[in-house]
């Protein structure tokens, strides 16, 4: 067991007392680094699992009682195991465990009575999934030996999402928590579920920084983009009725649409177009080492969630504006949901020193916050991580 480990051991014995078998399991948070606000349109986004997680720590409770405790918060829920379905959301991060089980259980499988501690290393608020980290490594913990296929563990979290916590989320913070790979990029077709491993140049990291701001306006806007996207849609049906998705509308025939659609789908619907034909773009110029032309797409991909999707905030804008100006940065853009949270850069390497002190210090006499700044290390999925 390494330092973490022994913490987390440590940690779950003072809760709960000595377990006679304790397994903990890891499922990591993201950073997605571009194709936003496109899972849900069925589209293409290309995340990195991060090296920051959550960590579910499990062992029999010995009694009806299925419980969990929160090492971050110093918070407990509890359920008697046998109703679980019966469980009411509580709107805390106690729904995202209660959703799993519930999910695992109409999946049939059964949920033992079980002790859990969770401890996460995700940032909550940060737009890094922190979310999807609590899921996926909760339904790996519930699930122990028994095999489930790694899709149908990201759509079960996805479901305990989508139906407990009433967030109408895409696929790809499950999915990458479960499929991320060391030291690569997963592009995700969100459609087929197929994904492409694609290995990131090595003359440039990924940095996120964090606003350490959320705005409240986040999950309402979510909602709303998702119904916008649709009406989008209703209206490109009418002239073509194959049409099922955004994702199966280009940038070129959306065009076309102008005047006849409303302004605002509209708006939407050419973010999302453009923003699945950057990630095909964003790619060829990773394969192709074209850190320019990368660096261009992922300011091009800002502008339009500021302008077209309007997901992003003044403090984001503020962050890529600046990254932007700074030598040795190719790009910047805000990753995830928006509405703060954090923005990812690609900056040269051996750059990144300046590159923090930098936009720590214009943010601090901008906002009054130091903003958290982090290498995004590509890490691996979900697993295992120690038995006793
Ligand atoms: C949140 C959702 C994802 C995705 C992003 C935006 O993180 O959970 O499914 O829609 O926002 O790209």
């Amino acid at each position: 067991m390494d330092g973490s480990s022994r913490f987390l051991a440590q940690s779950f014995q003072e809760r709960f007392g000595a377990p006679s078998a304790l397994r903990v399991f890891r499922a990591p948070g993201r950073v997605n680094l571009i194709g936003e606000h496109t899972d849900y349109n069925l589209g293409f986004v290309m995340p990195v699992a991060l090296d920051l997680a959550c960590f579910a720590v499990i062992a029999p409770s010995g009694d009806d009682r299925f419980r969990v405790f929160s090492r971050n918060l110093e918070q407990a829920r509890e359920w008697v195991t046998a109703d679980i379905l019966k469980a009411q959301p509580a709107h805390d991060w106690g729904d995202y465990v209660m959703g799993v089980a519930k999910e695992l259980v109409l999946a049939g499988y059964e949920v033992a009575p079980s002790n859990i501690l969770i401890y996460s290393t995700v940032p909550v608020g940060s737009g890094l999934s922190s979310s999807a980290a609590i899921e996926v490594s909760v339904a790996k913990a519930l699930l122990g030996d028994r095999p489930m296929l790694p899709l149908d563990l990201a759509k079960l979290c996805r479901r305990a999402e989508n139906n407990t916590v009433g967030m109408p989320c895409g696929i790809m913070d499950q999915y990458i928590s479960v499929f991320g790979r060391e030291r690569a990029a997963v592009k995700i077709d969100c459609r087929s579920l197929e994904n492409e491993i694609v290995a990131l140049p090595s003359a440039a990291e990924f940095v996120a920084v964090n606003t350490m701001v959320k705005h409240e306006l986040g999950a309402s806007a979510y909602r709303h983009r998702v119904a916008e996207c649709a009406a989008a849609v209703a209206v490109i049906q009418a002239k073509h009725p194959q049409v099922e998705s955004l994702r199966d509308v280009s940038s070129e025939m959306l065009a076309r649409f102008e005047g006849v659609m409303e302004p605002v789908p509209m708006q939407r619907a050419r973010h999302v177009t453009g923003e699945d034909e950057r990630v095909e773009a964003f790619v060829a110029a990773s394969r192709a080492g074209d850190l320019e032309k990368m660096g261009k797409l992922l300011v091009a991909s800002h502008r339009s969630l500021q302008k077209d999707y309007e997901v992003s905030c003044e403090e984001l804008d503020f962050l890529v504006d600046t990254a932007s100006g700074l030598p040795g940065v190719y790009g910047a853009r805000m990753t995830g949901g928006g509405f703060g949270g954090c923005t990812v850069n690609m900056v040269r390497s051996g750059a990144v020193l300046r590159f923090q002190a930098a936009v720590s210090d214009a943010y601090q006499k901008r906002f009054g916050l130091t903003p958290d700044i982090f290498p995004c290390r590509p890490s691996a999925g979900a697993g295992e991580v120690s038995a006793s």
